[in-house]
């Protein structure tokens, strides 16, 4: 073999191993719609219990940690309850997120009862955010269905990439607020307080990215491969981080909890955060009166309407936390924006071109309810 003939052979060998190894490994994003199974064992359940608990799950949770599961009593009557291996003790160290998310739970599970014809009634049974017992639901077949709203549950998501910088119609900025204009505080992009926020947001990033303990929270609700990612169907995946392509292969194939650990990742973790803020529409703050958790529920139930109907306008949705979860930025947000309610969600929001289809995972049924 001349040298000519040596190398072109040696190119083939590289690409033919470097093809084989791409085929071997992870090849591309785990996604909702690539979840075989809806079930894993037979429920003793009705089908439309099935379907309601299911359209509930749908609901955000911080760090897609999915805090709740139901303990069920006799058929139609629950308890909701606050799943306490699921918190995020280094971000949320008294369990308000955890609630809130509870009360996103609470909005689904309702709106997917109607939709099948069912009439709520709730009986709060928590005093603290800590009590394992959140809700008693009781579901009564009634003659009335509002059809609409599973559809609306099954496609919200969170959107984190491509806002726009456009202004919001005032007609659909008043969709959004309508019966619910006490506590939502929208901050438009021209507003001097957006400014802050973006700023605070980005602040308090950099905290939470070099607070060890909230990082290491997070690799542990990062669900690296597809394979980890469908077998625990919880936590973030590269796909509901919005990393694809090259990117989500490297992360999907060479990262672990070790990575998230690494500065690299961190400083990552702060540009894309400076990028997110630098485009939106504006900042909708979500306020309470107290922090009870009858307010929380109910602050939850608000955020959820919220979540639902952004969609109908083209509008996506993307909850920061951070500034909420730092103590600095904590103790001084509320006077720096002139606020004093208690704020509970700070969500980026804006118009989008193309609105993505939901990834996020959701545990199967069977794995939230306690027979
Ligand atoms: C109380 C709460 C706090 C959240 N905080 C953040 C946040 O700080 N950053 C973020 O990117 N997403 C945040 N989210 C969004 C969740 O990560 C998201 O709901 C979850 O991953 C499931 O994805 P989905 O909303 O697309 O179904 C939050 C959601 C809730 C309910």
């Amino acid at each position: 073999m001349n040298r000519k003939m040596f190398l072109g052979v040696l190119a083939s060998t590289v690409v033919i191993a470097g093809s084989t190894f791409y085929l071997a490994s992870d090849t591309s994003n785990f996604t909702r719609e690539d979840i075989k199974t809806k079930k894993t064992r037979k429920l003793s359940l009705s089908a439309d219990e099935e379907e309601i608990m299911f359209l509930a799950s749908l609901a955000p949770s911080g760090h897609n940690a999915q805090p709740w599961f139901i303990k069920y009593i006799e058929p139609y009557h629950w308890i909701i309850c606050n799943d306490k291996t699921r918190w995020l003790p280094a971000v949320d160290p008294h369990q308000r997120e955890t609630i809130l998310s509870i009360g996103a739970f609470i909005q689904n599970l309702e709106f997917a009862a109607s939709s099948l014809g069912y009439k709520s009634d709730f009986t709060l049974l928590a005093t603290t955010n800590q009590d394992e017992h959140v809700m008693k639901v009781a579901l009564t077949k009634t003659d009335y269905k509002t059809k609409y709203y599973i559809q609306k549950i099954k496609q919200r998501r969170t959107v984190r990439a491509n806002y726009l910088n456009k202004p919001l119609k005032v007609e659909d900025l008043n969709y959004l607020l309508s019966g619910e204009f006490d506590v939502f505080n929208f901050i438009p992009n021209t507003d001097s307080n957006y400014q802050i926020i973006n700023e605070q947001t980005i602040e308090s990033n950099k905290l939470q990215s070099y607070r060890n303990p909230a990082e290491r929270e997070l690799a542990n609700w990062i669900r690296f491969s597809s394979s980890e990612a469908e077998k625990k169907r919880d936590g973030l995946t590269t796909a509901s981080m919005d990393i694809s392509g090259i990117p989500g292969w490297v992360v999907r194939n060479f990262y672990d909890k070790a990575s998230v650990m690494d500065n690299k990742f961190r400083e990552q973790n702060i540009s894309n955060v400076i990028k997110q803020v630098s485009q939106s529409a504006g900042w909708m703050l979500i306020t309470s009166k107290d922090n009870s958790v009858a307010s929380l529920i109910e602050t939850g139930k608000q955020m959820q309407r919220l979540f639902l109907k952004v969609h109908d306008k083209n509008i996506a949705m993307h909850p920061m936390s951070q500034i909420l979860e730092e103590p600095t930025t904590l103790a001084s947000i509320n006077q720096l924006l002139g606020i004093n309610e208690n704020i509970q969600f700070m969500l980026r929001i804006g118009y989008v071109k193309e609105y993505p289809n939901p990834v996020s995972l959701r545990r199967a049924v069977d794995k939230i309810v306690q027979i």
